[in-house]
């Protein structure tokens, strides 16, 4: 039987204890990635945070939950972008909620004018239809059951004013990349941290919502980490992965976004 308790409480701990980063934004700390992790991975997941924040914060205006805003990396990213020739910082009123006050202290450091709370997201402490959209950033991801990830979905709704818009992504289970991953590899691809891109559309359904639109990221060929293999001064195959992903994110996904459903991680824009 698994002890959620137990689970949130580990989860907790790793964020608590996750590096100081100060102000600088600096991708090895905020995702703990070793000290020498080459620069085009750092690249590459830089590319990845401004296109995600182009995607969730596009187009908004009002008062926005980020929940499990996390160091703030997504918000710095979208605070320094416009959208309709207007910098998004003053169309946005901007709360980052997160349940590790490391974490929030680290985004409170990098922006004066927003405002954050400590919580849950399965447990807003906010009142119904306070705001005009919710973005949820790799925080599904890291609850321990199902009935939590939910119980989340659930309270993004109904913190939602009507016609709000949340923007919320999952590992997909069905990508290449878990495949491999399952089959070769032999780890458990489960929900709620994966998550196939169907059973997801049901699950926001069943709390309410319709879905709008879907960007698919990372398409990453196989296992990765490999950076931190022996082989990486001879050959790196984690180069040829990320040369690979950013070709097919920048070249073929803007001509077929179909494909976006393959990505190993998805961003899913609905409507209350
Ligand atoms: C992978 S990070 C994502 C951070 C940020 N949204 C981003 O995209 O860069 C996950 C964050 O969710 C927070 N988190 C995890 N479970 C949570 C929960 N149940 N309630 C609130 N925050 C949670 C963690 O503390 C962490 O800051």
């Amino acid at each position: 039987m698994v002890d959620v308790k137990s689970l949130q409480k580990q989860e907790l701990e790793f964020w608590e204890n996750l590096k100081k980063s100060g102000e600088e934004i600096d991708l090895r700390y905020a995702r703990d990635l070793p000290d020498d992790t080459p620069e085009f991975i750092l690249r590459m997941l830089a590319q990845f945070e401004r296109e995600v924040a182009k995607f969730s914060f596009g187009g908004c205006s009002g008062l926005v939950l980020d929940a499990g805003c996390g160091n703030g990396n997504i918000l710095v990213r979208a605070m320094s972008q416009t959208c309709s020739k207007k910098p998004i910082k003053e169309r946005i009123r901007y709360v980052g909620l997160d349940f590790s006050r490391n974490m929030l202290g680290m985004a409170a450091l990098r922006s004066k004018d927003a405002s954050f709370a400590q919580g849950c997201v399965n447990h807003l402490p906010f009142k119904d239809e306070t705001f005009d959209r919710v973005v949820s950033s790799g925080v599904i991801t890291c609850l321990p059951t199902v009935q939590d990830a939910m119980l989340s979905l659930a309270e993004f709704y109904r913190v939602l004013k009507p016609g709000g818009i949340l923007v919320v992504d999952f590992f997909n289970q069905q990508s290449h990349f878990t495949w491999v991953r399952r089959t070769l590899f032999k780890e458990a691809i489960n929900p709620p941290e994966y998550i196939s891109p169907s059973s997801f559309k049901s699950q926001l359904e069943d709390a309410g919502f319709k879905l709008l639109t879907f960007r698919g990221f990372d398409y990453k060929p196989y296992q990765g980490y490999l950076f931190m293999s022996r082989w990486r001064s001879l050959v790196d195959p984690c180069f040829i992965q990320e040369r690979f992903s950013s070709f097919v994110e920048a070249r073929v996904v803007p001509k077929i976004p179909g494909i976006s459903r393959f990505g190993y991680r998805i961003y899913v824009k609905c409507v209350k």
